[in-house]
């Protein structure tokens, strides 16, 4: 019961990595305000709870309804202890040589703006809070290019750098800000923004599923679990002498290539190894 009597705000909480965030919060003890667009994802998770969580409806590109949200939640139960700015989509999937300013912009207000304006309007609710914390949804995507299209990328890279600066900006009243990166999760990320039917939404979770068994060295698919338990240890006085920092949590995925953990991955080095082994003695 490490939030018991806190209050805690989630964005994009009907879904995946938000949902599983506000489950353990509330599990132990937390009153959890649960923002998200999904009406009935958000309220059927609200009504599944004894009072404990509450849905806001909420769209993270709008400061004024972060704003709202914010102020809602201490205006019921007298501040707030966390924020956990987490709502997202896939963003513009255009390469860079392609993309047009309104899905650059689209993608940076969903990501990244959003994240900074979560901050904004919480602090002031969040001040003289004993062990506030503030964490960021950022993304491997942020490691380097090839998980994610370019514009998601840059956004989660400046989730990053943002958590860097609003640390250190907030430190004086005692706001730590952390940010977690996950890896290859198994949620509907991949396939809410594409048009596509239930039956073939239904396929390709299950491809995703199967895929996301072999994606990293640990041998099995990424769960929206395994990024809630990261982020409650940042939120969590466990986590007291951490801020500005960030937790990869990707199961390994972005530690090294893949041959240096699966024995199937071409190997250049051992292709040559294995060249030079089968020639006759020189
Ligand atoms: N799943 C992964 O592999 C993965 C990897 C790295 C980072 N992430 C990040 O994790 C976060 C959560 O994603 P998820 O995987 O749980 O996806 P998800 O689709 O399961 O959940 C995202 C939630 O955000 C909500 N949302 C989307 N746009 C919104 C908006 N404009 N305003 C308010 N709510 C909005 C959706 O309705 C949904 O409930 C995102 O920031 C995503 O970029 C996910």
């Amino acid at each position: 019961m490490r939030f018991s009597g806190k209050t805690v705000v989630i964005t994009g909480a009907a879904s995946g990595i938000g949902r599983a965030a506000v489950l353990l919060f509330a599990g132990e003890g937390a009153t959890v305000y649960a923002a998200d667009i999904d009406a009935a994802g958000g309220e059927a998770l609200a009504q599944s709870s004894n009072g404990a969580i509450r849905f806001q409806h909420c769209e993270v590109t709008s400061t004024e309804a972060i704003r709202a949200l914010m102020d809602r939640a201490a205006a019921e139960t007298g501040g707030i202890d966390v924020v956990f700015n987490n709502a997202g989509a896939g963003g513009d999937p255009a390469a860079i040589d392609t993309i047009e300013p309104e899905g650059w912009d689209r993608t940076m207000d969903l990501l990244l703006r959003s994240v900074a304006f979560g901050i904004r309007h919480a602090v002031p609710h969040m001040i003289g809070r004993k062990g506030a914390a503030i964490v960021n949804t950022s993304s491997v995507a942020a490691v380097g290019p090839g998980y994610a299209p370019t514009a998601y990328a840059v956004a989660k890279a400046g989730v990053l750098h943002l958590t860097k600066c609003a640390a250190t900006d907030l430190a004086r009243h005692n706001i730590r800000v952390n940010a977690v990166q996950p890896g290859f999760i198994q949620t509907n990320i991949f396939t809410a923004s594409m048009d596509m039917t239930a039956e073939t939404k239904a396929t390709a979770k299950a491809m995703l599923a199967t895929m996301g068994e072999h994606a990293q060295p640990v041998a099995r698919a990424g769960q929206a679990e395994d990024i809630a338990r990261a982020v409650a240890f940042l939120a969590s006085d466990d986590a007291a002498f951490v801020t500005g920092t960030t937790l990869l949590v990707d199961g390994g995925l972005t530690v090294g290539p893949r041959h240096s953990w699966d024995p199937e991955a071409p190997n250049m080095l051992g292709a040559l190894r294995e060249l030079a082994d089968s020639q006759a003695p020189v």
